[in-house]
């Protein structure tokens, strides 16, 4: 039996499954599907390796538990997830699974791993409330307002600890502890925090559903007292939010509320529910003040009073019944998505000082989280004031881009040694934090930024030999990481922090690469899609919040987009027909409301394409094109689900878009009106033109990079289809022109001034102009960063076929050019481990790639000489699993079968130099 190892390494030459996963998530412990679907990768030494056949058995984990499931020996799927189809799961159980995968020989190899479940079901589940502190108690310190913030002002001036004291018989065999809030919180037990997740749970709709994880907690309880505790704070349920004062932040509640289940398996068999119930205490904390954008401030001295506050009778007295809020749990769900971690952690490149107590530290990167600082030598009620900043204005925090958000924390000290202040409710977008207040000198060493995120898989690698280009991907997967924070938002550090739908849709295709996003965005669909208004309008945002308007044109198309990525990266049906008549409803607003096929009315906010620099697509234009592009996907969604009325349906309409696009805006000579790059991007890449137009147009396209002396003027919208769409017509020259460009405005040009993250616009800083207007700077937005897709599918040349989904039919087509002399990409795929990679010396271009067992491949090997093609040292046709597919204009094409291959062929670099 192998392990349940992630690596993608086979031990040997059996088809052998990986990673096992219960809705997309390794060992998940709160699945509440009543048929939560099974999936694994795939590795194998051997080439041509392929499954054969599988069984899947499930069974409890349990003393005396007979297997719930076993599908017996069955053909191996062409779909990658197989769902449960045994005997209804029992709630807060742990059950145990194993995939035996048979390969083309009849050599067998399984793994094994586990999951557990949920609440549905679960007897006691009822009996908890939604607890909290009674605000008629608490000193109302009135609605936060921007000008007071800083001081104590959340609804119930900080975070309450909660908690209760339980005695227990004896210990119990078995504890799990499942938790949610309309807020924020962190378990403790017995004085021992339980889990690592941060900003639980999340940000949701909380109207339509609050998400809760489980957490073994059998190790934690002990026979005789024992006390479960809560901290509770505001966090987006009633904290600042997106850029809307409103309510002083209290978007969805005045206060903040916990609901739990303490599950109790006792070693007689019994099964003891404790809940969150009137049987709970509340008291404040050591933090006077905490919310998300305007940062914390702990109490020290406070902190050390309560230490041992939810220790078995930890003694720490003043607290007083809470309040029993509300007994309604029709909205609680089980979380699906991964949790928020610590991610990392970054010690600082360097320290300056801006005067006596005022100093700036530099983490050398631009980041998401908090600071941990260690205070030494503090007197009793010092105060040490933390800001933080992107950037540098003149050696000192530049902070007006952060707009109304605070981003301040604060730590008064208790006195008489090293204090570790670390918030708990906060998160800042920050490279710089400028400390004030610091008694003494600062040791580096006690000072570090804890970097934050939703805790996606690792999913992929792009490397290449060009310095700058491997910094732009740098850049590229740190935008990710701090912006996939509970849900996709547009940026980590200003007033606003919202799931912007555009720039999700923009840099899904690339984020799928650096990371396994999978769940992470089946867990925003439903709140896409309870934007959706009766009219099929979607929302610019999920959650809904601070902009009410039926979505613009790519943004509100983000919910035809998403689900159908989904699908083709992950083999996601069930998302794609869950969202399917949401898509189609979409595209049905848009047609009822523009009969004459150009969407030019109910364009919302209409931003068009947005950031774009030195040229103006036309509005109606970009819209135009989108809408004929959802038409495509919702038909060809239609298709995948066996819907062939909608799929004839949609595709008709969609022809009819493409029509009427051509008949408005493209002439005979192929010039798309306005005439601007992201004009001839959008008809190109979403297929609107005549072969011979779009032959025309391209020339076009390519003319005005050129003229412009290989620049862009790409916002939004257009960027993500630029070096794609070039190398597609044939100008790969132009794409990596583009791609190495670093004058004024292109990706270069903020990596030679600094970037190290993604900007929000391509004029972010520039040596004439200094910030652009702090109204709207972010140096941290992922949506610029959406070329990352094509170097993993074009540079390096990892890709799949676009009739393909999860990977079955890969489509490799190495690309070099530029000033590359290498690139590899390395990703892992939902059926296992795919790569792809060249390098150029001397005259021979030597090709790498590696095929999953149960895939296939089309590799495109450039080259002019087909005759010089070798894999492992034979001439190709020799090879083992590769066939001939004949030729293409730039070389040969090939089949592989699965495995690790090694081509080398003779090239003639042909655009080396024609760089600028
Ligand atoms: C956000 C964007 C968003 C846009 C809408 C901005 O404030 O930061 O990324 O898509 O508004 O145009």
């Amino acid at each position: 039996m192998t392990q349940d190892t992630s690596g993608a390494d086979a031990t040997g030459n059996a088809v052998e499954p990986y990673a096992l996963a219960v809705e997309q998530r390794e060992r998940p412990r709160e699945v509440d599907d009543r048929e939560p679907r099974f999936s694994w990768r795939l590795r194998s030494r051997r080439r041509g390796a392929a499954p054969a056949a599988f069984r899947v058995e499930v069974h409890e984990s349990a003393p005396g538990h007979a297997p719930v499931w076993d599908t017996g020996q069955l053909p191996y799927p062409a779909e990658v997830f197989v769902p449960y189809g045994g005997a209804t799961l029992r709630p807060a159980a742990t059950y145990r699974w194993r995939v035996t995968v048979w390969d083309d020989t009849g050599a067998a190899a399984e793994a094994e791993s586990w999951f557990e479940t949920g609440l549905r079901g679960l007897d006691g589940f009822d009996g908890a409330a939604w607890i909290g502190a009674d605000p008629l108690l608490a000193p109302e310190a009135g609605p936060p307002t921007v000008s007071d913030r800083s001081r104590a002002t959340s609804s119930l001036a900080g975070p309450r600890l909660l908690r209760r004291a339980f005695r227990l018989d004896e210990a119990p065999r078995r504890a799990r502890l499942f938790a949610t809030a309309r807020g924020l919180y962190e378990l403790h037990l017995n004085g021992v925090r339980v889990g690592d997740e941060e900003l639980a749970p999340g940000w949701t709709e909380y109207a339509l559903r609050t998400l809760y994880r489980g957490h073994d907690v059998t190790g934690l309880l002990a026979a005789g007292p024992n006390t479960l505790g809560a901290v509770l704070g505001d966090g987006w349920f009633c904290g600042y939010v997106g850029f809307d004062a409103l309510r002083g932040g209290r978007h969805y509640g005045a206060a903040p509320r916990l609901a739990a289940w303490l599950v109790l398996d006792m070693p007689d068999g019994g099964r003891t529910v404790l809940t969150t119930d009137g049987r709970w205490e509340e008291r404040p904390g050591d933090t006077q003040y905490a919310d998300l954008l305007m940062g914390e401030h702990v109490d020290g001295a406070a902190r050390r009073a309560l230490s041992g506050w939810a220790a078995p009778e930890g003694g720490v007295g003043g607290f007083r019944p809470v309040l029993v809020a509300d007994r309604d749990l029709s909205t609680v769900r089980a979380e699906t998505g991964p949790p928020v971690r610590v991610l990392r952690e970054v010690a600082p490149v360097g320290v300056s000082s801006l005067g006596p107590g005022q100093l700036v530290v530099d983490f050398g990167e631009n980041l998401v989280g908090r600071v941990r600082l260690t205070v030494r030598g503090a007197g009793a009620g010092d105060t040490v004031t933390l800001r933080h900043a992107e950037v540098l204005e003149g050696g000192e925090p530049y902070t007006e881009n952060l707009r109304r958000a605070e981003a301040t924390d604060r730590y008064t000290a208790r006195g008489g040694g090293p204090e570790v202040f670390e918030p708990r409710f906060t998160v800042h977008g920050f490279r710089y934090a400028e400390v004030s207040g610091y008694p003494g000198d600062l040791d580096p060493a006690d000072i570090t930024a804890r970097v934050l995120g939703s805790d996606t898989p690792e999913a992929g690698e792009f490397a290449c030999s060009d310095a700058l280009v491997g910094r732009l991907q740098g850049n590229i997967v740190r935008g990710q990481r701090g912006n996939f924070l509970s849900v996709p938002t547009d940026c980590p550090q200003r007033d606003e922090r919202l799931g912007w739908l555009a720039d999700a849709q923009i840099f899904a295709p690339t984020a799928s690469r650096n990371r396994d996003v999978s769940a992470f965005f089946a867990r925003w669909l439903p709140d896409v899609l309870h934007g959706q208004d009766e009219d099929g309008a979607f929302r610019d945002v999920a959650p809904l919040l601070s902009t009410y308007r039926e979505a613009a044109p790519a943004w509100g198309d983000a919910g035809v987009i998403i689900p159908w990525h989904l699908y083709r990266a992950y083999g996601d049906l069930r998302a794609l027909e869950c969202c399917f008549p949401a898509m189609a409803a979409w595209v049905e607003h848009i047609h009822r409301h523009n009969p004459d096929l150009l969407w030019t009315r109910r364009t919302g906010n209409n931003y068009g394409d947005w950031l774009q620099v030195d040229a103006e697509t036309r509005k109606d234009v970009l819209a135009t094109a989108y809408f004929a592009h959802s038409c495509d996907l919702v038909a060809r969604a239609a298709e995948v689900l066996g819907r062939a009325g909608d799929a004839e349906r949609f595709h008709a309409l969609r022809g009819r878009v493409a029509a009427a696009f051509r008949e408005a805006y493209v002439d005979g000579r192929g010039r798309v009106a306005g005439e601007t790059q992201t004009g001839y991007l959008v008809a190109l890449a979403f297929g609107l033109l005549t072969e011979e137009l779009a032959g025309r147009a391209a020339a076009r396209l390519a003319a005005d990079v050129e003229a412009r002396g290989n620049r862009l003027t790409t916002g939004f919208a257009g960027v993500a289809l630029l070096c794609p769409v070039l190398t597609e017509c044939g100008r790969a020259d132009l794409a990596y022109a583009l791609l190495h460009q670093t004058a004024y405005p292109s990706w270069g040009f903020s990596l030679l001034h600094g970037a190290t993250t993604i900007w929000e616009r391509w004029d972010g800083w520039t040596p004439e102009g200094g910030f652009q207007a702090p109204e709207m700077n972010s140096f941290n937005h992922y949506s610029l960063g959406s070329v990352g897709d094509w170097l993993y599918g074009r540079v390096a040349g990892l890709d799949q076929d676009p009739a393909s989904s999860a990977y079955r039919r890969l489509l490799l087509r190495p690309t070099p050019g530029g000033l590359l002399t290498s690139a590899s990409a390395r990703q892992e795929t939902p059926r296992g481990e795919a790569a792809c990679g060249w390098s150029l010396a001397d005259g021979t271009l030597t090709v790498e790639v590696r095929v999953p067992p149960g895939s296939e491949a089309t590799l495109e090997l450039p080259t002019d000489e087909t005759e010089s093609v070798h894999e492992g040292g034979l001439p190709w046709a020799a090879a083992g699993g590769v066939a001939g597919l004949g030729t293409y204009p730039g070389g040969i094409r090939v089949a592989l079968r699965s495995g690790r291959y090694a081509f080398t062929a003779r090239y003639a670099a042909p655009g080396a130099n024609d760089v600028a």
